[in-house]
């Protein structure tokens, strides 16, 4: 191997599990959308030269708004007004009338006094937890969390302590057992996600949230795939465990349920004023183009108007889905919500269903590593508002015929 193609161990092993994948037909990654409906997509994978169509079970645009023709026209308008580029950072010419009324909207929506919007909802992580804990401060975060909240943990340069996945016994020992701070009194943060992306159950939040009381600490929830899906006004995990005024900070994306691009974070004023003129993830990234921002901005406004029929009809197809795969004997691990997850186990394994789901009209979202531990690969399927019960009894059908054929 030359040295300009010896990546080191770890890089090698990724590249070799590529190589034979997609020497095998079993490369599930990547696939070229060729055209977009609601929940149907014509895909080109990436070893073929037609495309086909697929039922997409593999998106997260929960509520189905992503073609809203509001959201599609508040896109429009927003890029008429404002072109299409942000020609820069926020603080600096990148921040139009249209992200001052999101982050009022946004502010509204949460209940939180203040919000501000960072490029993506990964960089709120990166940006949120970087700038609320430091060299010194002990953060406590779930195992299982979405990995931009590690990443913004090890940014922060926090002594991290990491609990057993949805386990508050092992956070109050932890916390009982880690002293006080070291370095700014008080400072002990509690990070997890309200609906666990790859997990697809809830966090305890009322036990963290007692704790969080109990020992000081700043409470940080991602509701990434909460938002807008959870709770009687699409505030969150947090609003549906009835916790949202215990929560000191809520992080998300528009790429989700608001059918758009971009993230947030939600907290009181002083937070946010913080966050807005420290988060370098936020400082230094050009801020969000007015087209995205102007649907992110009507997919509110029609969340306030659709959102509680939507969400209706987004659990009803969640609990169908569950119900379903269980009666045909399919394994959901934990999944309570939205978010439904098949444990499959191993990486190739999971590849080849993925697969040959797809080449049999179905695109389900493979979680490998590093997105989850080795030997822990899983599909993931994003249940939608606009699915009808005829998508849902065929995935059903093609996902249980798959996983039987694989393990023949
Ligand atoms: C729980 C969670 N947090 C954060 C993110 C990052 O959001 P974005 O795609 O906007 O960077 C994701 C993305 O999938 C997520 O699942």
């Amino acid at each position: 191997m030359s040295p300009l193609t010896d990546f080191g161990t770890a890089h090698n092993s990724t590249l070799e599990a590529v190589d034979r994948l997609q020497k095998d037909g079993a490369y599930p990654l990547f696939p070229v959308i060729t055209q977009r409906e609601v929940t149907r997509a014509w895909i080109r994978p990436h070893d073929t030269a037609v495309d086909h169509p697929v039922t997409v079970f593999g998106s997260a645009d929960y509520l189905g708004l992503a073609r809203h023709p509001k959201v599609v026209q508040g896109a429009l308008d927003a890029t008429r007004r404002f072109g299409t580029g942000m020609y820069g950072i926020q603080a600096v010419g990148g921040y139009t009338t249209l992200h001052e009324e999101l982050e009022e909207a946004l502010a509204a929506w949460s209940g939180h006094p203040g919000a501000l919007l960072f490029p993506t909802g990964m960089q709120a992580n990166l940006g949120v937890l970087g700038t609320l804990a430091g060299p010194g401060d002990v953060v406590f975060a779930d195992r299982f969390n979405h990995q931009s909240i590690t990443m913004g943990l090890e940014l922060s340069g926090a002594a991290v302590r990491a609990f057993r996945h949805n386990d508050p016994e092992h956070l109050a020992e932890l916390l009982r057992t880690a002293g006080p701070p070291a370095g700014r009194p008080g400072r002990r943060l509690i990070v997890v996600d309200g609906l666990f992306s790859a997990d697809g159950d809830l966090a305890p939040l009322p036990e963290i949230a007692e704790l969080a009381e109990r020992y000081d600490a700043l409470l940080v929830v991602d509701e990434a795939h909460s938002a807008g899906t959870l709770g009687d006004r699409g505030r969150g995990a947090a609003e549906l465990l009835e916790v949202r005024d215990r929560v000191d900070v809520i992080t998300g994306t528009f790429t989700k349920a608001f059918a758009s691009s971009g993230g947030f974070a939600c907290a009181g004023t002083e937070m946010v004023r913080l966050l807005r003129h420290s988060a370098r993830s936020y400082l230094l990234s050009a801020g969000l183009p007015a087209g995205t921002v102007g649907a992110s901005l009507a997919a509110l406004q029609v969340l306030a108007q659709e959102g509680e029929e939507r969400r209706r009809r987004l659990r009803d197809n969640a609990a169908e889905l569950r119900r379903a795969l269980a009666a045909a004997g399919v394994d959901t691990a934990g999944s309570m919500a939205h978010v439904v997850v098949v444990p499959v186990g191993l990486m190739d394994r999971t590849a080849r269903v993925a697969r040959r789901l797809a080449d049999r009209g179905l695109l389900v979202c493979p979680l490998i590593p590093p997105a989850v531990p080795i030997g822990g690969a899983r599909l993931r399927l994003g249940v939608s508002a606009e699915h009808t019960a005829d998508d849902i009894a065929n995935a059903v059908r093609l996902l249980s015929e798959a996983l039987a054929g694989e393990a023949q």
